[in-house]
């Protein structure tokens, strides 16, 4: 099949790992005897220096049309002096999210076995982990009303506001609910319900979807709890499901299960086959250029992209084989102790698909 995709490498090493998978991906496509067609576009800063805008219509448009987007990462110290829209991840990412009503961000913990001593977490806590984040990902704090307010004279004060309605929280919980009932049925909803409102309609509707879903256990954490249970009991959690914010804080830490912020990638789903997927991780400036990132999550983002907006299965299991092989024969990247440049683990990965 033609495999029509739009491809924004974005800021900082999104460029470096974004080669990476498309050396991948055309490998897979001549195994296969599929041809790629790849739209590639700018976003963030790299659109900014360029166009004049984080998010230029252009990309905006071809994201619309294809079917999925391939991300990298925005951002970096380049453009941190630019205040709210004008910012990568404000102006290009947000919108490029919500637009596209990519709702549900799916993000995977289950530690690769020939990472466990890549963690600092000791190996028996890290055995048998397997928990996948649902993360809400259009409403929150990241879209509420912001600004500053100057009103007093030196006595500046800033907000944002956190809201959230009772359908944008209906709709990510079946998610993940529906999730959990593929997985061991167990869903845990994380909130902050002793202090915030946002937090307290959120557990009242996840309890009210939970009663549609009487074969799936539900409970209900507070995120600083959370925070603290993902690293003593990681193996106890099934599903996941919390808001924007925390999702973002909470999948950071899970990386450290995992070994390297550089090998989780992530799904960014509406209600359609239509897909944005990028790695968790950002565009890392204090690596970019030294060929030291890894491009593993970007990689599987990549096989992601495949099985679930078009549909490649086997496809997509070979180039996560792919992966396997190379963390167990240990060409991988610094971070996870082996020697490799980010170039030379995609091209291994490459030469071991369908293999
Ligand atoms: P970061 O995720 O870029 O980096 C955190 C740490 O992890 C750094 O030490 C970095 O070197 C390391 N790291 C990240 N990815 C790696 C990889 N693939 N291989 C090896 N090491 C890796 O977070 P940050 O430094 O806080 O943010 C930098 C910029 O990225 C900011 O502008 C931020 O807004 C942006 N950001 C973008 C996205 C996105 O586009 N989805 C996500 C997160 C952060
Ligand atoms: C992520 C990133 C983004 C987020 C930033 C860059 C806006 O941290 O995808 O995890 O907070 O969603
Ligand atoms: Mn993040």
């Amino acid at each position: 099949m033609n495999i029509n995709f739009t491809y924004l490498p974005g800021d900082g090493i999104g460029p470096e790992i974004g080669l990476a998978a498309l050396v991948v991906l055309n490998t897979t496509a001549n195994v296969f005897g599929h041809t790629l067609d790849i739209e590639e576009h700018l976003i963030g800063g790299a659109a900014i220096d360029a166009l004049g805008t984080p998010l230029p219509i252009e990309t905006l448009a071809s994201a619309k049309h294809t079917g999925a987007v391939l991300l990298g990462a925005v951002g970096g110290p380049r453009w941190d002096h630019l205040k709210g829209a004008e910012r990568p991840e404000l102006g290009g990412l947000l919108p490029l999210r919500q637009k596209l009503d990519l709702f549900a961000n799916i993000r995977p913990a289950k530690p690769f076995t020939t990472l466990i001593n890549s963690s600092p977490l000791k190996p028996e806590v890290l055995k048998d982990v397997d928990f996948v984040v649902v993360r809400e990902l259009t409403g929150g704090i990241y879209f509420g009303a912001k600004g500053r307010d100057n009103s007093q004279e030196n006595k500046q004060s800033a907000y944002d506001e956190c809201r959230y309605s009772e359908a944008e929280i209906e709709r990510i919980a079946v998610r993940a609910f529906e999730l959990a009932r593929t997985r061991r049925k167990q869903v845990t909803s994380v909130d902050k319900s002793n202090v915030l409102e946002t937090s307290r309609l959120w557990r009242e509707v996840v309890t009210r979807i939970g009663g549609n879903y009487p074969d799936v256990k539900l409970e209900h954490t507070l995120v600083d709890a959370m925070a603290m249970h993902m690293l003593t009991r990681p193996r106890d959690f099934d599903v996941i499901l919390t808001e924007n914010m925390f999702g973002d804080i909470l999948t950071d830490e899970a990386s450290v299960l995992c070994g390297s912020m550089g090998v989780i990638p992530s799904a960014s789903l509406g209600t359609g086959n239509m897909g944005m997927y990028e790695p968790i991780h950002g565009s890392a400036p204090d690596i970019v250029g030294t060929g030291k990132a890894n491009p593993t999550a970007m990689i599987l983002s990549a096989a992601w992209m495949l099985r679930t907006s078009f549909d490649l299965c086997a496809e997509a299991l070979a180039i996560e084989n792919a992966v396997e092989q190379a963390l167990e024969a240990g060409q991988v990247t610094g971070d996870l102790g082996g020697s490799l440049s980010t170039d030379q683990m995609g091209k291994w990965v490459a030469d071991h698909v369908g293999r």
